[in-house]
């Protein structure tokens, strides 16, 4: 498949999402809205339409920005959004870790609303799967209630094992017969996970792609802490890229959704410019590198009763 950064997936919800999409886990919210602007002009869009930031014609097509309540920075994204055209942004932000509950998941998108001054959420996604079985299922419908009200598009989970993506699905049905009808139960549009060479979670990608549900990759980067490894250096240096190109790039041959994050200029741009390079079969393979190493939290081992 040829990559470009047009390429964007269509979602179980029927919306469509921008295939390369900017993290802003641990930007400081004095910085968010700056970096978030300088993502959207730098190219995470394509040159189409045009809007005004400060007295400047920005480039903007189908831009994807990731956040977090737990980010403390969606009020600071949603500024940068918002001199931009809201319909050409997707916006992406998650339940608070640990807060599951009905009420909770609710009061939460209401917060995120007011506080994003957004209009809707394009996507929202259980951070991670804590908090047991019964607040799992109550705040999965509190998110499909929300995706009836027109406050959110799409709806999906982050950090689950492939349990409680099994248990996701029966809670589908039992909603579907509580609530009287097909679709009642909510779709699963998106799930995101940290995803790069040394953890790339064949089993949970697998049981996503079954579904046509597409899978973000969170630190694509490694958070940095793999520069110099050599078989990336090796790829690096054969197509002229650098180690961080080729990271984002394998991630967007894999089908994944990469979520890169940088306050820095100059990587914003260049992290963005990975579509005039193509790793080849072999790359890929030597990219297969058989091992389990994550560099963030791993709740998809939690238990189904944590
Ligand atoms: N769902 C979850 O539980 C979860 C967990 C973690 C992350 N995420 C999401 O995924 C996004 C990405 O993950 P992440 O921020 O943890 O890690 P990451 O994107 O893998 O790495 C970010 C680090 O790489 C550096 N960097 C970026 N571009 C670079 C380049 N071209 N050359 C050298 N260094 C570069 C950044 O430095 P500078 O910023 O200083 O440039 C930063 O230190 C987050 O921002 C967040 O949106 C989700």
């Amino acid at each position: 498949m040829a990559f470009t950064i047009d390429t964007k997936f269509k979602l179980n919800s029927g919306y469509e999402i921008p295939q390369l999409g900017f993290g802003v886990y641990q930007t400081p919210p004095s910085e968010t809205s700056r970096c978030v602007t300088e993502a959207i002009q730098a190219g995470y869009a394509h040159v189409r339409a045009f809007s005004f930031y400060q007295g400047m014609r920005a480039n903007t097509d189908h831009v994807q920005i990731d956040s977090a309540a737990y980010y403390q920075n969606e009020a600071a994204c949603a500024e940068a959004i918002r001199s931009f055209s809201r319909e050409k942004i997707f916006f992406t932000t998650k339940i608070m870790p640990y807060t599951l509950g009905y009420d909770s998941v609710h009061s939460q998108i209401n917060r995120m609303l007011k506080d994003t001054g957004l209009g809707y959420l394009d996507l929202v996604l259980i951070h991670a799967p804590y908090g047991g079985s019964a607040k799992r299922k109550e705040s999965w419908k509190a998110l499909v209630e929300a995706v009836e009200a027109g406050k959110v598009r799409s709806i999906g989970v982050s950090n689950y094992g492939v349990a409680h993506l099994d248990e996701l699905e029966k809670h589908i049905a039992e909603l579907e017969k509580e609530r009287g009808g097909k679709e009642k139960g909510g779709v699963i549009s998106v799930g995101q996970w940290e995803i790069h060479p040394w953890c790339p979670r064949n089993d949970i990608v697998e049981w996503c792609k079954k579904r046509n549900i597409a899978v973000e990759a969170y630190c694509p980067l490694v958070q940095g802490n793999r520069w110099g490894e050599p078989t990336v250096k090796k790829l690096a240096e054969k197509h002229e890229k650098s180690e961080a190109q080729i990271l984002i790039r394998w991630s967007l041959q894999k089908g994944l959704v990469p979520l890169p994050k940088s306050v820095t200029p100059e990587r914003i741009v260049a992290n963005a410019q990975v579509y005039d390079f193509e790793l080849a079969e072999e790359d890929m393979k030597s990219l297969d590198i058989g091992v389990y190493e994550h560099v963030s939290w791993d709740p998809t081992t939690s238990l189904l009763e944590d």
